[in-house]
């Protein structure tokens, strides 16, 4: 299985490890499959997304991928936030192998998570925004190992 560069980078060196203790909005997923549990923390001032931290208990590739999630969704507005798929992600990481996609799935889910708490506090609605899943796995395929 080969990593990108940047996969490798932000694997060993994360950004934005840690918690906001006042954050704006707190998300926790986890896939049941893989084991692996992803927290986000959002702190969202005047629709833009201030600082974003993240706490991941799982694979080196969910590591990398809430590291870059959480990169790309800072200083973003709530709607520019929402096109954060886990193929922006991926895109931004050079890419995932296939096995290790899932994984990507996971920080998308972990922004949304956090997004959807937030709009709950602040009696909003975020166009696109659905209700999140505690466990991924329920709602997605992760491919057999080859
Ligand atoms: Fe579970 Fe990567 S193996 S998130």
């Amino acid at each position: 299985m080969q990593y990108s560069e940047k996969v490798m980078d932000h694997f060993m060196n994360p950004r934005n490890v840690g918690e906001i203790e006042d954050a704006s909005g707190v998300g926790t997923v986890g896939n049941a499959k893989c084991g692996d549990i992803m927290k986000v923390y959002l702190k969202i001032e005047d629709n833009i997304v201030k600082d974003a931290k993240f706490k991941t208990f799982g694979c080196g590739a969910a590591v990398a991928t809430s590291s870059m999630a959480t990169e790309l969704i800072k200083g973003k507005t709530i709607q520019e936030a929402m096109e954060i798929t886990n193929k922006a992600v991926m895109e931004a990481l050079d890419g995932l192998p296939p096995i290790k996609v899932h994984c990507s799935c996971l920080a998308e889910e972990a922004l949304h998570a956090a997004l959807w708490d937030y709009a709950q506090k602040n009696g909003i609605v975020i166009e696109g925004l659905k209700e999140p899943v505690n466990d991924i796995s329920e709602h997605e395929e992760i491919p057999e190992e080859e």
